[in-house]
């Protein structure tokens, strides 16, 4: 096993963990027939090469990774409405298995680049053959549109190795004003939504007993 393997093995260890206590959350309202407010989670350790290139870009000494890159361990949760979001992150808030050291509200505080989320970076205790270890997590959460933008961006952010072009540019905001627009959109009719897929989960649930 490499250096690298070995320091990240605890983060792998709380990406894994926070991914099932995350899903945990939807399937228990999933269960009770309520509109879940996480659409789904997904989660991730930073690539080595990743890890290399944004402790050179930001000056991170590579012996200060655990303290000054937060996220090493990456866990995302994607909602329907913007309203979940702040449900989402209420119920982080309660939670007594981790400790939260920052929020960053990219929501109403979009970034220029027409960025939106809203970010937790949280203190996770991970049990290691060596005691326990708390370690950095980052936590985005964002809406299913938030999520669309972030995903192309990043993709033309990494084929212009971050020096996307000005009228591309420009488009990425026109995109980040059309995303804005939908999720204001679906925010409108979220009741009707809700009450229709409430229909749907039950005539599922029908289908099973049958
Ligand atoms: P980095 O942006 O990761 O270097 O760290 P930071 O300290 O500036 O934190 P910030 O909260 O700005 O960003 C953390 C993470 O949010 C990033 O690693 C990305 O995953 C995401 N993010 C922030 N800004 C943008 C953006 O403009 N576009 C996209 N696609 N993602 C972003
Ligand atoms: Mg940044």
């Amino acid at each position: 096993m490499s250096n690298w393997d070995i320091f990240l093995t605890p983060y792998k260890q709380a990406v894994e963990e926070l991914k099932v206590k995350l899903k945990g959350i939807r399937e228990q309202y999933q269960k009770s027939s309520m509109h879940t407010p996480i659409e789904f989670v997904t989660g991730r350790v930073k690539p080595v090469s990743s890890i290399l290139d944004k402790a050179k870009r930001k000056n991170i000494p590579l012996d200060r990774l655990a303290e000054d890159m937060q996220d090493l361990a990456g866990l995302r949760i994607v909602t329907q409405f913007v309203e979940d979001i702040e449900t989402v992150v209420e119920l982080i808030r309660t939670r007594r298995d981790f400790e939260i050291i920052e929020e960053r509200d990219y929501i109403n505080q979009k970034k220029p680049s027409g960025y939106r989320s809203y970010h937790l970076v949280l203190r996770y205790p991970v049990q290691t053959i060596e005691g326990e270890k708390k370690i950095l997590v980052e936590l985005q959460v964002r809406t299913l549109a938030m999520n669309f933008w972030a995903t192309i961006e990043h993709s033309l952010n990494y084929k212009y190795s971050g020096e996307i072009p000005v009228d591309i540019k420009a488009r990425l905001l026109r995109a980040a004003e059309a995303a804005f627009k939908l999720d204001e959109e679906v925010s409108i009719i979220r009741d009707e939504v809700r009450e229709a897929q409430s229909i749907i989960i039950q005539k599922q649930e029908q289908g099973r007993n049958l």
